[in-house]
Parts: structure tokens; C-alpha cells; sequence
């Protein structure tokens, strides 16, 4: 079974999908992280990130891989907590918007999905990558929490930096960021961790049943 998890930045998409994966048991892809990854290689290798078919390549060369618990890797080099830096959240939707990089990830988000139960967390899985998701959840928030999230996992950037950065976001990623027709949408503004999960356990139950 795959459930689809979708949403903007601080939504709760991350901490939900892999709690979710846990007590399912299901495994977690974070389809974000992808392109983060490729985003920290580009940038490491002093690419200008304007050519759309140049970053595809680079893509195509070096497969990002997973590890042990949420380890992500490119060409060799361990990028689990680069990939976090504030200069990755910066460029990685100008990355992410070329239609070339789009299809490559595209591809290698399905080949990593494709074996067994998993829960995806993205912006176009219900969408685009696994249109046949058994379950589909879309997650929204307000902005003034989604920047009070961020600012958890943030030391040192208030949360009115945040919110601006995080309104950057939305509308650069906009584009490729929509709840499939068959989707549900959850809005986790007032809901605890918990109780989000719980829910899309529901929704996964009922589909079992
Ligand atoms: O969820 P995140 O913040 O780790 O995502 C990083 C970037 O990648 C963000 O700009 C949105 C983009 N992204 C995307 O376009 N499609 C996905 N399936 C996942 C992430």
C-alpha cells in the first residue's frame, strides 16, 4: 500500500509521515530530501543553477540514497544534516521547479516506492508520483504556526524571518504543490502530532477494510 503524503513547508508533513511509517510499519521516503540533496551536490560543485537539463544530468549521475534512520547520501558523501542549512531551504525550490529534474526524480521516487508498504512525503506524490496511492492525505496549516513549527527546529532565526521565508516558499513552490482531487485534506493547525496521525491511521484502516 502506499499513502501519499502531501502538503506545504510546515505543514507537519515530515514529523506526521514518519511517525505514521513507524506504527504502521511501513517504510518512509522523503521525497524532499531528494531534491535537497541534489541541491547541496549543485551547489558544492559550484553549478550555477540555471540550467535546468545541467541539474537533471547531474541528477541522473548521482541517485540520492537512504539509510538506517532517515541517513540520506549523494555521490558518497553522507548529507543528512547539510541538507538542513538555511542556504538549502533558500535555493532548493529554484532546483525544484525545472521540469527536466522534476521527471528524473520523478522516475527514482517510484522505483524507491515501488516495493511493498510506504508511506511518501512530498508535494506531487498524490499528484504526480503515485497517482494510484491507496491513501491520500493533504496537509495544511496556518502560516503563523507553520513558522512557529519551523522555529522549533530553528535556533537563532525569529519567527517573523521565518514566516517571510516561508511565504518565499509557498509561492515558488506553489506550482507543484496541490492536493490530488481524491485527496484529503487535513488542516493540522489546532491538532497535535497524535492526533494526525491517528487519523490518517483511520484512513488507512478503512481502505484495509
Ligand atoms: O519538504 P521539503 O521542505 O524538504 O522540500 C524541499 C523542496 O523540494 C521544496 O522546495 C519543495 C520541493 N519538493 C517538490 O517540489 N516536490 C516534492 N515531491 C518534494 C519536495
Amino acid at each position: 500500500m502506499i499513502v501519499a503524503i502531501d502538503g506545504p513547508a510546515g505543514s507537519g508533513k515530515s514529523t506526521v509521515a514518519v511517525a505514521l511509517a513507524r506504527r504502521l510499519g511501513f517504510r518512509y521516503l522523503d521525497t524532499g530530501a531528494m531534491y535537497r540533496a541534489l541541491t547541496w551536490l549543485a551547489v558544492s560543485h559550484g553549478m550555477s543553477l540555471e540550467n535546468g537539463d545541467e541539474l537533471a544530468q547531474l541528477a541522473r549521475d548521482h541517485p540520492v540514497s537512504f539509510a538506517g534512520e532517515g541517513q540520506v547520501s549523494i555521490s558518497g558523501e553522507d548529507v543528512t544534516g547539510a541538507i538542513r542549512e538555511s542556504e538549502i531551504d533558500r535555493l532548493v525550490p529554484i532546483v525544484a521547479r525545472y521540469p527536466e529534474v522534476r521527471e528524473v526524480m520523478r522516475d527514482r521516487q517510484r522505483a524507491l516506492g515501488s516495493a511493498g508498504d510506504v508511506v511518501i512525503e512530498g508535494r506531487d506524490i498524490g499528484t504526480v508520483v503515485a497517482p494510484e496511492a491507496e491513501v491520500k492525505v493533504f496537509l495544511v496549516a496556518d502560516e503563523n504556526e507553520r513558522a512557529r513549527r519551523r522555529s522549533a527546529d530553528r535556533s537563532g532565526v525569529t519567527t517573523e524571518t521565518l514566516a517571510a521565508d516561508l511565504r518565499l516558499r509557498d509561492e515558488r513552490d506553489a506550482v507543484n504543490t496541490r492536493p490530488a482531487d481524491d485527496a484529503v485534506v487535513l488542516d493540522t493547525t489546532e491538532l497535535s502530532i497524535d492526533e494526525v496521525v491517528e487519523r490518517i491511521e483511520a484512513l488507512v484502516e478503512e481502505h484495509r477494510s
